[in-house]
């Protein structure tokens, strides 16, 4: 019988909003998730480092988490303007997403440091979500399935099981370009990701950990991706930045 994985639905904000924003879309979204009847997905919202304590406040009672966007690879120390795992968690953070595409090419973060930040993540309490994904260029060279498998076994911290980990599989060409992976592509990848994860972790694991897609994910297409066999939810950027957009992807299921 085929393994039952819970949807997990995550709103990256990125950069995006100031209080005011963060004060009604989170509003807007526990609302509707206090009233919600279908309570099988999980649903995750990581907004800027600033409005996490706001976003928390307002999110409070209503089931929906929250999460952050990057953390330091130590736990503690002189590290100026970086953030540590154990602040994340200790201000009510339940996830944090490691190694984003944007990150990996904004900040030159390596697979290396990204696995760093995870094992620093889990020890501080946190559950990670690992974004591998591959540029335009690596596709048309036919390096795909390569790529995104060399990053999940370079960034995967030790330690990685179903319970703590999720991994989120981000084509860069996709994200913030509305030009979203057909449905074979994704499963394509989405398979070979989960081919990886039962060599390196066991077919347990491998079989009960949540790969996420991610990129140019909308009300019109998430339901078709998210009925892929190895899709097990989303982490949304732009849409999530909207009541109505982001909670019809998390009720597209
Ligand atoms: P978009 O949904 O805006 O394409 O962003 C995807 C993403 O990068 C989420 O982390």
């Amino acid at each position: 019988m085929p393994l039952k994985r819970k949807i997990l639905i995550a709103g990256n904000w990125k950069m995006n909003g100031l209080k005011k924003d963060a004060r009604s879309l989170a509003a807007g979204l526990a609302k509707k998730n206090s009233s919600a009847k279908n309570q099988s997905v999980e649903i995750l919202i990581c907004p800027p480092f600033p409005l996490l304590a706001l976003t928390a406040d307002t999110l409070k009672g209503s089931g929906i988490k929250i999460g952050a966007q990057d953390c330091h690879s130590q736990l503690t120390g002189a590290h100026t303007g970086d953030v540590s795992a154990a602040l994340l968690a200790n201000m009510g953070c339940t996830y944090v997403i490691l190694g984003h595409s944007e990150r990996r090419i904004n900040h030159g973060e390596t697979d290396k440091q990204i696995k760093m930040k995870a094992e620093t993540a889990l020890a501080a309490g946190l559950k990670v979500i690992i974004c591998i994904g591959e540029t335009l260029k690596q596709r048309k060279a036919g390096q795909t399935l390569n790529i995104n498998r060399q990053q999940l076994r370079y960034s995967l911290p030790v330690g990685a099981s179903a319970s703590n980990t999720v991994v989120a599989y981000e084509p860069v060409w996709a994200i913030g370009t509305g030009q979203v992976a057909t449905p074979e592509q994704a499963q394509d990848v989405h398979a070979a990701v989960r081919k990886t994860l039962k060599n390196k972790l066991g077919s347990e694991e491998g079989n009960a950990m949540r790969i996420l897609y991610g990129g140019s994910m909308k009300p019109s297409n998430a339901k078709e991706l998210l009925a892929l066999p190895d899709v097990d939810g989303g982490l949304i950027g732009g849409a999530s930045l909207s009541v109505k957009d982001f909670w019809t992807i998390a009720q597209a299921t």
